[in-house]
Parts: structure tokens; sequence; C-alpha cells
């Protein structure tokens, strides 16, 4: 018995200082010292031995148990550690190698254009909000002063939730304003940039979404000539000083008067040109002063107070400061055509 603990002895230490892997050294333990395992099978043969040699036996086989038991840490220390310097190696990060450029995105230029605006209105005191896409009826038109029957509340015009029409994507950012008159105390001066939906078929000049700019100003003593003289200031920031604008009468449902800002070709100083498609003169914006009915709809007394208000395109603005001829490729993202600006 003494011998064959010998010899276990020798082949395990052996085994496991050859094993190579944590589950080979599993398989070893087992091998030797589990339940079926050697160790034990030799133990199974204690009773056969006399009452003296038992104590003795016993010994040797649990110093055995403890040796094996050791020689196995022993040997999973090492392999961890080796493991371990492996996996270092292999991760080895070499800090002078060049590195990989990120692939940056760009700033559409539509949002150059957008910023530098409301930059300028910053500059004078606006505030800029942002407001619901999904509107109701009520602020879209009603509140507006645009009447049930009016064309632009048609369903071949607008893109509408509920049959009953109440609930809609906005036709136009002008519902800003009496989320504005509602919500804040006087005087307002905001402007309000946004999405807007209306259905018409896409081409080179019109899209189901597009963006407006809606500004507006609410004080005591608020008269046209404000709008007029602000209107000119800003033009003369973006397009350079001396531009010319011209304000023409137009109809509006929720100002009064109502007009039409249009500005003198800077291509060609008025003459005609392709940019103002021989006009002389390009259109950027409605405007006029809030009418009273919207005022006091919002709850404001319109002898005491009197506003003006304006709504312009941002595509259009844009494309004419970078010469797009398409507005289908404003949205078409593609990062060659955005990279040119
Ligand atoms: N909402 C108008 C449109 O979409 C534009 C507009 C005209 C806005 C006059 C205004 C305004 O604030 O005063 O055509």
């Amino acid at each position: 018995m003494k011998e064959a603990m010998q010899r276990l002895r020798e082949a395990s230490i052996q085994a496991i200082l050859e094993s190579d892997s944590p589950d080979s050294l599993e398989n070893l333990r087992v091998k030797y010292l589990g339940k079926k395992g050697e160790l034990t099978a030799i133990l199974r043969q204690m009773g056969k031995l006399s009452a003296e040699e038992r104590p003795a036996m016993g010994q040797l086989a649990n110093q055995l148990r403890g040796d094996i038991e050791a020689s196995i840490e022993k040997r999973r220390a090492e392999l961890n550690e080796a493991m371990l310097a492996k996996k270092l190696e292999r991760e080895a990060l070499d800090v002078t190698m060049p590195g990989e450029k990120p692939q940056l995105g760009h700033k559409h230029p539509m949002y150059n254009v957008l910023d530098q605006i409301k930059e300028i209105f910053i500059g004078m005191g606006f505030e800029i909000v942002d407001g619901p896409e999904v509107e109701l009826a009520d602020y879209n038109f009603t509140k507006l002063n645009i009447d049930e029957g009016h064309p632009s509340r048609e369903w071949t015009d607008t893109f509408y939730f509920t049959e009953d029409s109440r609930i809609l994507l906005r036709t136009q950012t002008s519902p800003m304003q009496i989320h504005a008159m509602e919500a804040k105390e006087l005087p307002i001066r905001m402007i309000a940039p946004g999405r807007v939906y209306r259905k018409d078929e896409v081409d080179a000049t019109h899209s189901p979404m597009f963006h407006q700019i809606e500004g507006m100003v609410i004080d005591k003593g608020v008269t046209m000539s404000d709008l007029k003289a602000t209107l000119n200031l800003v033009v003369e920031k973006i397009y350079g000083k001396g531009t010319v604008t011209r304000f023409r009468p137009h109809h509006f449902p929720f100002t009064e008067p109502s007009c039409e800002m249009d500005i003198q070709c800077h291509k060609c100083g008025g003459k005609g040109c392709p940019t103002c498609k021989g006009e002389g003169w390009i259109e950027v914006l409605g405007a006029g002063m809030v009418h009273p009915k919207v005022l006091a709809g919002c709850g404001i007394d319109p002898d005491v107070y009197s506003g003006w208000a304006f709504g312009m395109g941002l595509e259009r603005l844009a494309m004419g400061e970078y010469k797009i001829t398409d507005l289908r490729l404003i949205f078409e993202n593609d990062v060659r055509f955005l990279e040119q600006f």
C-alpha cells in the first residue's frame, strides 16, 4: 500500500506539472482525488490492514492528498499567470501608432442660415421658442382668425389625424404666436423656428415638409414702422448693408394690415437675372400687424397692446444664400453635397 501511494505521488506530481490548462488540471484533480479517484481506491483497502498499521497509513494518505492539492494549486497559479501575460501581450497598445480619423458629420447648410438668423434676433433681445408639430386646428387655424371653410383648412391641403379635423400636422409656425401670447408675460419678443407640413407633391420647389421661422413682438405702442425697421436690419445683417427692401400689401387672416417683404436681388441689383427669375426682386417673408381679434382671443387688450409678426421659409433662404437650385438636395442629406458648404 505504501508503494502504491508512492507510485501515485510520482505519477500525479508529474502529470500536474505537465498539464497545460485549467481544464486538464481539473480532470487530474478528479482522476486522483475524486470520489472514484485513485487515492480513494487505495484508501478503500485500509480495511485489510491491521489496527496498528492503519494510523500511519492514514497519515500518509492525508499527506499525499495535501501534497497533490498543493501542487494542483501551484500549477493553477502558474497557468493563470502565463495566461494573463499572454493576454497583456496580445492587447499591448502602441501609443505611437497614428490613429484613425473619426468620420465627423457636417453641419447642414440650412442650419447654418438658421443659426445666423437666431444670432441676429438674440442680439436684439428676442427669445427662441419651440412648439409642437402635432397641433390642434384651434391653434393652427381658428385662433389665427382662419375660419371654417377657409381653403387652407381643406383635407387636400392639410394632414389631419382625426376625422373631425381637430388634430393635424401644423401647416405653419404661426400657431406659435398663440402659444406665446397665451403662456408668456408681456411684452413678448420671440422667434419660433420649426418644421411645418402641407400636402404638396415633391418637386424642385415643393416638399410636404419644410421649415419656417415665425417672429412676433407684442408690446405697448408697437407700430408698422417697428416691423419695417427690424426686418430691414435683419436683412442688412444677412445680405449686407444697403440691401433694398420693399413691402407690398398682402392679405393674411391673422394680421391687419398685412404685407409681403421682397428684397432687391442681391445678384443683379434689380435688373433681373436667373436668381430672381427676371423679376429683380425676391420675396422673403409675409408679415403684418397682429390682428386685434387674435390679440383679444389670447386675452390681450388690443386697445392697450399691439404687435407685429412675420413668417418666412427657411429652405428658400438657404437656397438663395448657397445658390441651391433644387429643394430636394436639402433633404436628401447626401454628405457629398452637404460637405460643400
Ligand atoms: N404663416 C404664413 C404662411 O405660412 C406666413 C406669415 C404671414 C406669418 C404673416 C406671419 C405673418 O406671422 O404675420 O404663409
